[in-house]
């Protein structure tokens, strides 16, 4: 951990204000500032900054923490680097190592792991034991460059022989499970989560292995499917990487070209299109988005031209709407993806294709044209009303007016009544987006449980545990008697437990419940959950109260909850279990 006075002083010397500003327009409203959020895509602002307490927080996407926080998001940095990099532009100096924090720690651990487990899977592919996974990355024509190049690695026929290695290696199964290369059955037995698979390390930005991807062989893919992902870990979330970026950054200053697949990527860049990325089998995301639009100009969507590839393409230029990026896309002929059209047609028809990608609008216009006769005046009229819902779409007036010209010209419709039919639908849309958006500001709070996965084991202890907190953060005086009434092993979720084990860690030590302690122990949207509890009105007026009341439930619902646990499926144990619930009950109460 970094000593408090030397965050307060980096804090003092950065204010939040300023450091936002820098990345979003902020308008003042009442003592607090907002804005259109950074991290996520909207257009009516929910991204508040709190000047009185140094925070910030996204009631849309729930991001919050302090001014490192914020530096660490929008740079792309962890907190410690973000303090780093704060403490630089302010003229602080570090005192040399030493600050590292558990959070740091784990995820350099993790690292090491990683690359490693990387080590380990390229060995085993190069080795005589390997041949099935190299015969079959060279069939699919992969030089032994590339193939060196990407790290590639192949997972043995075993469960436990990277177990066996990473532990010789000293490292521990708790971090080897963090670093989800081992998983851990139901009856707690660990396993190597990649067998006999073709691997694919998945390199961030910054040249660090974060994740795996193996690929089972043909027709084994039965179990766990055709490609095995690691999970989201301390140092991966899937939403946040592009596969192949660590090499594509330093080539795409103009164009960068986003596939389906890692195979893609691999032999496009083979092929010389090192700009090629590739999203880790989710759809493309807003925080992609936000990382591509830093590096690079122009993006082409280079998808698949079946219907799952054309609603790809929308939701993904939907996302790239408001980056600045422009985008293009090409549709790969024959159903083919890239990988399998290069290998057929060679690199210059591949060039010759990207040449001919063609804009957002015009790749959506051909593909509503998709079925539809238009020799007929029904068809006609038929493609027309698409067209203007997809005209309708653009936020830009030029672009429209052209498309409605060009429209016009080609089916021979009067400019006045397309362009109207046009301007009905786009009031139509602003309705419906601002209603969505309304609801997409309040929804999270009920239902976005990503944070607290656990809220699952009980709504109403849950919503107890964030009051008592909400509390205890305006009110840290009441902190031994919360201790005192309710052990923090009494929580029923993890999360919570442990942000009330920091509240008491903090206080019992000295500290101030400032929220760069939470920062620098929890992850950025974990933090955003505490900035919001403690700028939320959950603490009430008569904060005594509240608390009692929360304790009391909190322990109930504790109660309840390791009762239903003792339970089995049998009338017997559930009518024992009910009868512990009711003397404990009546024991408290005696
Ligand atoms: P595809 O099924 O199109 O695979 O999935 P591909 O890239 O063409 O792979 P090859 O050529 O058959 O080897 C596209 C991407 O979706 C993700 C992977 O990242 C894959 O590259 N995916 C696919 C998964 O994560 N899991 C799956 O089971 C399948
Ligand atoms: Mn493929």
């Amino acid at each position: 951990m970094i000593p408090e006075d030397i965050i307060n002083e980096i804090k003092y010397r950065n204010d939040i204000e300023t450091a936002v500003s820098a990345y979003v327009n902020l308008k003042r409203r009442g003592k607090n500032l907002v804005g259109l959020c950074p991290f996520h895509n909207e257009k009516t602002p929910s991204f508040t900054v709190y000047p009185e307490n140094g925070s910030f927080y996204c009631f849309g996407c729930g991001a919050g923490g302090d001014v490192f926080t914020f530096t660490g998001l929008i740079e792309n940095l962890d907190y410690i680097e973000a303090v780093k990099l704060l403490a630089e532009r302010s003229g602080i100096a570090l005192p040399q190592d030493g600050y590292d924090d558990s959070m740091q720690k784990l995820k350099n651990t993790i690292y090491d792991i990683n690359r490693d487990t990387a080590r380990f899977f390229h060995s085993y592919l190069m080795s005589p034991d390997g041949k099935w996974a190299l015969d079959y990355l060279t069939e699919r024509g992969l030089t032994l460059k590339t193939i060196k190049h990407f790290g590639l690695g192949a997972a043995p026929d075993s469960f436990d022989m990277l177990i066996k290695h990473l532990k010789e290696k000293g490292y521990r199964e708790s971090d080897m499970l963090a670093a989800n290369v081992v998983g851990k059955s139901q009856r707690g037995t660990l396993y190597d989560r990649f067998r006999k698979r073709v691997i694919f390390p998945i390199i961030n930005i910054r040249g660090n292995i974060v994740a795996f991807s193996g690929r089972a062989m043909p027709g084994e893919d039965k179990q766990g499917g055709k490609y095995v992902n690691t999970s989201d870990t301390p140092v991966y979330k899937k939403s946040e990487n592009l596969f192949g970026i660590n090499f594509a950054k330093s080539v795409c200053s103009e164009r960068v070209i986003l596939v389906e697949g890692n195979m893609d990527v691999i032999s496009l860049h083979q092929a010389g299109f090192e700009n090629t990325v590739a999203p880790l089998g989710t759809a493309f995301t807003p925080e992609q988005a936000k990382m591509l639009a830093r590096y690079t100009k122009e993006i082409v969507l280079m998808l698949d031209s079946d219907a799952a590839g054309q609603k790809a393409v929308r939701r993904a230029s939907g996302i790239l709407e408001n980056t600045g990026l422009s985008v293009r896309v090409v549709a790969v002929p024959d159903g083919k993806d890239p990988d399998e059209y290069i290998k057929k047609n060679g690199p210059e028809r591949f060039a010759a294709l990207l040449e001919g990608a063609v804009s957002d609008m015009e790749y959506k216009l051909l593909c509503a044209a998709q079925g539809i006769d238009l020799e007929s005046d029904d068809g006609r009229l038929k493609y027309l009303s698409a067209a203007a819902e997809i005209i309708a779409g653009a936020d830009d007036i030029m672009t429209r007016d052209i498309y409605i010209g060009k429209m016009c010209e080609k089916y021979g419709v009067s400019r006045t009544a397309l362009t109207s039919r046009v301007n009905e639908l786009r009031k139509r849309n602003r309705v419906q987006k601002q209603k969505k958006e309304i609801s997409d500001i309040i929804r999270p709070r009920f239902t976005r449980d990503d944070i607290n996965p656990e809220r699952r084991k009980s709504l109403k202890g849950t919503a107890a545990e964030e009051t008592l907190i909400a509390v205890l953060l305006k009110n840290p005086d009441f902190y031994k008697t919360a201790r005192e009434q309710l052990p923090p092993e009494k929580m029923i979720t993890s999360l919570n437990r442990r942000i009330y084990e920091t509240i008491i860690d903090t206080l019992d030590s000295g500290g101030s419940l400032d929220i760069s302690v939470f920062a620098q122990k929890l992850l950025p949207a974990e933090v955003g959950y505490v900035v919001s509890l403690q700028n939320g009105e959950k603490a009430g007026k008569n904060p005594e109260i509240v608390l009692k009341d929360c304790i009391g439930v909190i322990l109930e619902e504790d109660m309840m909850i390791e009762a239903s646990e003792n339970t089995g499926n049998s009338l017997e144990d559930w009518a024992a279990g009910l009868q512990s619930i009711i003397d404990k009950k009546s024991k408290g109460k005696g």
